[in-house]
């Protein structure tokens, strides 16, 4: 068997949550690969929504065992936070969530040297989380950091300490006061918490499912766009988000990758700084935030929103090698007369459908105009039931990018997907 993969296109909250509850149902096995807490997926079923930062979104299907890859990084505060309020509910955590040992610790101080780092950028600032993703992502690059494997260690608190101080050091270059202590207790008993999963060779788990024949889904975190290589550098998260950050966050060889499904927004969100060509900074704009309800699931920060880039969608089905793709949130355009995509850009004068290396380059986009279809979508649960506007518009992105649209996605519910 093979690892399917189903990652996000855009600049991430495609609805990766959404979908991956939904395909989890024909897989014994998920698993996230790279991102962390900055990750924020919800769930929609029975009337109950829950948002997962860490834990992969099959957690909820009885059955499916759950795995987080060597490439994710985990705050074992936000971690236990997570489980406790998922067992509430009746999901047995620890029967249903192993934990790879080489999947490396967010330790309190990288929140504090994100914060500071952010704080130092001023108006040039990324827009983070703060949930200190980059600097556990530098310091496992630059093979400083703690994995999840080393809570074991007779040494762990020696290690802990000796890695505190480096950034406390590290600290010094910024003029930001901040407190060291400040979580830290409470990270230790989480560390506790956590010993009580079952921790493993996550590599060896899951070629061995694959040679048993499971079939394995894998869950991105993030978008394309946000990509620490082919996202809209430096404004991106630092990981690889695109499918072969698959590989090297689970220890799976690439002729090991099945079928790559790629999710985007019927329009286009960004959380965060940094450049966004179709971002409508008017009315639609707004009708858009407050009818996807597009505040962030993690920090509860505005979405940045416009239309549907497909010089950007192009780009990042080229670079994931996406077969098939899935189009999330097309109900929130339902009262929409008109509906506009990107089909190219104009960069110094000249068209171009290609995303240019100077992200910051001003390109302005070439628009073709589509007739609104004026529908309510959300309780529609069969394709030829579809509005004949809407399947042109649906039509029309499967032409431009030659990749057919499998599932389309009516409503935040399980039950509101219509497959095709
Ligand atoms: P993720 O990070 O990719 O999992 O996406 P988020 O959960 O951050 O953001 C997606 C938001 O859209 C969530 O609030 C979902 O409940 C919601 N959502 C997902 N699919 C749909 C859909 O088809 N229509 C509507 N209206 N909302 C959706
Ligand atoms: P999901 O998995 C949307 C953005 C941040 C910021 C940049 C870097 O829910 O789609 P980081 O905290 O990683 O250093 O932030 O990336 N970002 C996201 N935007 N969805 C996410 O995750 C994101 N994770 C990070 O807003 O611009
Ligand atoms: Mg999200």
């Amino acid at each position: 068997m093979k690892v399917d993969v189903v990652l996000g296109l855009q600049w991430g909250d495609e609805g990766k949550g959404k979908i991956v509850d939904v395909l989890a149902k024909g897989y014994p096995v998920v698993a996230r690969f790279q991102g962390g807490p900055n990750a924020g997926h919800s769930l929609h079923f029975e009337d109950k929504k829950f948002v997962l930062h860490t834990i992969p979104s099959g957690v909820f299907r009885k059955g499916t065992l759950n795995i987080i890859g060597n490439g994710v990084v985990i705050d074992p505060i936000i971690f236990r936070e997570e489980c406790l309020q998922i067992e509430t509910n009746g999901v047995p955590v620890r029967e249903r969530i192993q934990i790879s040992k080489k999947a490396h610790l967010i330790l309190p101080s990288h929140r504090i040297i994100d914060a500071a780092s952010e704080a130092s950028k001023g108006a040039s600032k990324i827009g983070s989380t703060l949930k200190g993703i980059g600097p556990t992502y530098m310091d496992k690059t630059g093979r400083n950091g703690l994995r999840v494997g080393d809570i074991l260690a007779d040494n762990f608190l020696e290690r802990f300490g000796s890695l505190k101080s480096k950034h406390i050091s590290f600290l010094k270059q910024f003029d930001y006061t901040y407190d060291i202590n400040e979580r830290e207790a409470e990270w230790l008993e989480a560390i506790e918490y956590l010993k009580g999963f079952n921790l493993v060779d996550g590599e060896y788990l899951i070629n061995g499912l694959l040679a048993e024949n499971k079939r394995v889904l894998a869950e991105g975190a993030q978008g394309s766009l946000l990509d620490v290589d082919f996202g809209s550098y430096p404004f991106v998260t630092s990981s690889t988000t695109t499918c072969a950050g698959a590989c090297t966050g689970l220890g799976v060889s690439p002729s090991k990758i099945g079928v790559v499904s790629g999710i985007f927004k019927a329009y286009c969100t960004r959380v965060g700084s940094g450049p966004f060509p179709t971002e409508l900074n008017d009315h639609t704009g707004e009708e858009l935030r407050r009818l996807g309800f597009e505040f962030g699931a993690t920090t509860g920060r505005p979405r940045r929103t416009g239309w549907l880039d497909l010089v950007a969608l192009k780009y990042a089905i080229m670079i994931n090698g996406v077969e098939q793709l899935i189009m999330m949130k097309s109900d929130v355009m339902d009262t929409f007369d008109t509906i506009k995509v990107a089909t190219g850009y104009l960069v110094d004068g000249a068209e171009s459908n290609e995303v240019p290396f100077d992200t910051f380059a001003e390109v302005e986009p070439v628009y073709k105009e589509f007739k609104g279809w004026k529908r309510d979508l959300t309780k529609i649960t069969e394709e030829s039931d579809l509005p004949f506007e809407f399947m042109t518009y649906v039509r029309f992105i499967e032409k431009e990018t030659g990749v057919p649209i499998k599932i389309i996605s009516v409503g935040p519910d399980r039950d509101q997907t219509i497959f095709r």
